[in-house]
């Protein structure tokens, strides 16, 4: 492969799972027992109410549990594998991009995977599926664990964001698939790749903010566009 796609850049969202089976946040199917993601995914909700917030997420991660990266997942694996300079950056807490193949992936919002201490900064792994009913505890201070997933009202870590930042400033491709664009900071990803002069595709079903300055659109389900797309362009 030559060098016109690098360093390459892909920003992923929900939209990147959908066919897999996952639920996006702002789709019809993004409800839980009729509550919003934003009710349950917070702080506050967590201290009033960790049992259900809990239950949110062992229902959250049953549900990825039973699903297998797609088409769209397997392309950006292949990605990984074939363009020398490449930056996954995702928003999914998921893990599929992982289970595809895909080693160096930016989390920004964290891993279903992950538990982390309310008390310490102790953060571990735990794939236990289904959950246990209780949230455990920190194995170093015994505080009470949580999902180590970014909530709705909590900052990034800023070591990651810069990561993603730069990784975007450096960009001479940016794809953003499957995201509504609409939550900040990842929204102003593909904004600083457009500004430093990246060639933005969007590839989405629907039109976003990013729609209005990206170079090229391709509207379709990721998991059909995104494989054909590398295959026009993986010989440049
Ligand atoms: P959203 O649910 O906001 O948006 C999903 C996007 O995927 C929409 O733009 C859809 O049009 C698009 N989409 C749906 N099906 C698709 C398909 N088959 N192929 C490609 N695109 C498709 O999800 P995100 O943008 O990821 O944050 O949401 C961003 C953040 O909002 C999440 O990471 C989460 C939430 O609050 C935190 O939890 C911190």
């Amino acid at each position: 492969m030559g060098r016109a796609l690098e360093p390459l850049v892909a920003l992923t969202g929900a939209g990147v799972s959908a066919e897999s089976g996952v639920p996006t946040f702002r789709g019809p199917d993004g409800l839980w027992e009729r509550r919003r993601p934003e009710e349950l995914a917070n702080q506050r909700a967590f201290a009033r109410h960790p049992l259900l917030v809990w239950r949110f997420y062992a229902w959250r991660r049953s549900l990825v549990a039973r699903c297998s990266p797609n088409a769209a997942h397997l392309t950006l694996a292949d990605i990984e594998d074939r363009v020398g300079d490449f930056t996954l950056i995702t928003q999914n807490v998921d893990g599929l991009h992982g289970a595809a193949g895909n080693l160096q992936v930016i989390e920004l919002h964290g891993s279903l995977w992950r538990l982390r201490c309310t008390r310490c900064l102790e953060r571990w792994e735990d794939r236990r599926v289904p959950f246990p009913e209780l949230p455990p505890r920190c194995p170093s201070c015994g505080g009470l664990a949580r999902p180590d997933v970014v909530w709705f009202g909590e900052s990034l870590e800023q070591r990651i964001l810069d990561r993603a930042m730069s990784s975007a400033a450096r960009a001479r491709i940016m794809l953003v698939v499957g995201t509504s664009a609409v939550v900040h900071p990842a929204a102003q990803l593909p904004l600083i790749a457009k500004n430093a002069g990246a060639w933005i595709v969007e590839i989405n079903p629907e039109e976003t903010p990013v729609s209005a300055y990206a170079d090229e659109v391709i509207r379709g389900p990721a998991a059909q566009v995104l494989p054909e797309w590398w295959a026009h362009n993986q010989g440049l």
